[in-house]
């Protein structure tokens, strides 16, 4: 796949959308999340180094006004929704590096960087604005864009009318560049779907982007530099931190010297920018057009997936219809979740959350990566007091094992996250119809069958080790609990799974990994 910097076989730097913080976590928000962690745990158990950022967006419109209809500072509030973020971050085993807060200090200096450089650059100049600003979606739409009954075309929430002075960024002069660069880097918009659409979008003329909002409208913002009676606009605040937490960009670089020098010893260019297709335009066309305009590159590549539904309907606070993702993992447990978010929605594509469908993978769950860890277990302590002899081979399944880890990992590489995963549940499948191919129960019973035996039971334990490292990502829990299981401390890498020898592992017969649960009406 081309790209437009060289591709990082060593480092990956992924991020997810920083989360507004007027609002608690939902499934949506973990969803995204979750992919990230996915992405981020298969890289390191490839031997990788990972930065994985996510974080929250405390500044705008949105924010003040939601601070101010709970009577408290805006800080506060963000201290807050952080703190919840965090927590539900940590309840749901998201492993990341680095949690961003729009409000450090850091990355207010960055953006000054950043804004002061497009300044100095001549990228920016100031005019007369009228538009018709949404602030659920924090952005102007213009009269042709909006909804019916004159509301904003994405959520159909009202949108007001402002006329004021504003500061603008010449996106519309990277317009030619912008598509170019898309044409000639098919692999950036990731699913090709949404790289259609954007392409679709550039047809037309692009506007200049406004970056500025006056500080008597709207004070919770970063100042400008050139002009302190200004604040930046929340969405060039916010994309900027993914370069605040690359380090790339030295706001305290002595004078002359703009800081902008350094992307080489950072972690700059991201790998993957994750998002849901709400934000994708921004991503794909502000975020590239500002990023030419300091020139600096571009991200390598940029993932926007689809819309969590619940049932038919849209997911909505005022519907009350929003799905918490908490609340789920107190009755099923972190990894159930995870495993559902991930394997029901095919990348790209919406997919609908229901009890029933939820039900349905945890039933796949427990009947067949849980069913094979305890029949495998119990047949190894059974047969053989938990000890598989040295001079057994454990070839059986071996082609299924190696086209699986090709598999799972060209799904991981191509950011096919629900393909990768559904390999690696068709391998327990296949190791469960193995188990019925050769009857280790009648090869107990069966003078000089030894040695079949053993074969079978090596095979078996083979494709379990393999298949902890296999679910690791989606699943660290239950990995960890399998890999328990067959007596390994921790759960072995991808390459030493296939090789890491058996004859020393003392099995265990499994607890169910998956118990039954009961889904109340
Ligand atoms: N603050 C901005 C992002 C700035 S990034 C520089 C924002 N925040 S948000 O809190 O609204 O989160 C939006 C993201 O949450 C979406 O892009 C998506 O990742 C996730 N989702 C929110 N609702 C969703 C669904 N119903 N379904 C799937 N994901 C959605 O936008």
């Amino acid at each position: 796949m081309s790209s437009s910097s060289p591709p990082s076989p060593d480092r990956q730097y992924l991020t997810t959308p920083i989360y507004y913080a007027s609002g608690e976590p939902h499934i949506g928000h973990a969803y995204t999340t979750f992919l990230a962690d996915v992405l981020a745990r298969y890289h390191r158990q490839a031997g990788r180094q990972v930065m994985f950022l996510t974080g929250t967006d405390e500044h705008g419109q949105k924010i003040q006004e939601e601070a101010a209809r709970r009577n408290m500072e805006p800080q506060a509030l963000c201290d807050a929704m952080a703190g919840r973020f965090r927590e539900a971050w940590s309840d749901l085993d998201i492993s990341y590096d680095r949690f961003i807060r729009t409000t450090e200090s850091e990355h207010r200096a960055v953006v000054q960087a950043f804004v002061q450089r497009l300044m100095d650059r001549g990228h920016i100049y100031e005019a007369e604005y009228e538009g018709w600003y949404s602030v659920h979606e924090e952005r102007f739409f213009t009269e042709k864009e909006l909804g019916p009954g004159r509301t904003d075309p994405i959520a159909g929430r009202p949108v007001e009318l402002i006329r004021e002075k504003n500061y603008f960024f010449r996106m519309s002069a990277f317009q030619d560049d912008l598509i170019r660069h898309i044409q000639e880097n098919p692999g950036w918009i990731r699913p090709e779907k949404r790289r259609n659409e954007v392409l679709g979008f550039l047809q037309n003329p692009l506007g200049d982007l406004s970056i500025s909002r006056p500080r008597s409208r709207l004070a919770w913002g970063i100042p400008l530099p050139f002009d302190e009676e200004h604040v930046t606009y929340v969405w060039v605040d916010a994309l900027i931190n993914y370069l605040t937490a690359s380090g790339a960009i030295r706001p305290d670089a002595e004078p002359g010297d703009q800081g902008f020098d350094d992307v080489a010893g950072s972690w700059w260019p991201a790998d993957v920018h994750l998002m849901g297709k709400d934000i994708l335009t921004t991503h794909a066309v502000y975020w590239p057009t500002l990023l030419m305009g300091v020139g600096l590159p571009l991200p390598r590549r940029i993932l926007a997936h689809g819309w969590w539904i619940v049932g038919e309907t849209k997911m909505s606070k005022s519907l009350g219809n929003v799905v918490d993702p908490l609340e789920l993992r107190a009755r099923f447990g972190s990894d159930p979740v995870r495993w559902f978010l991930l394997r029901e929605m095919p990348t790209g594509e919406d997919a609908s959350y229901t009890p029933e469908r939820f039900l349905t993978r945890y039933d796949e769950l427990a009947n067949v990566l849980g069913n094979l860890a305890s029949r495998v277990t119990s047949m190894i302590v059974r047969y053989r007091d938990g000890r598989i002899p040295e001079s057994a081979g454990d070839q059986g399944l071996a082609q299924a094992l190696d086209d699986t880890l090709v598999a799972v990992a060209s799904g991981m590489e191509r950011l096919r996250v629900h393909e990768a995963l559904g390999a690696a549940m068709d391998l327990a499948r296949v190791a469960n119809g193995y188990v019925e191919d050769r009857e280790p129960w009648s090869q107990a019973r069966r003078e000089g069958a030894e040695a079949d035996l053993d074969e079978t039971l090596a095979s078996l334990l083979r494709a379990l080790v393999v298949l902890s490292a296999l679910f690791l990502p989606a699943m660290p829990g239950k990995a960890a609990e399998l890999a328990a299981h067959l007596g390994l401390d921790t759960v072995p890498r991808l390459n030493e799974a296939r090789t890491l020898p058996l004859h020393t592992l003392t099995i265990r017969k499994a607890t169910p990994l998956f118990p039954r649960i009961e889904l109340e009406t």
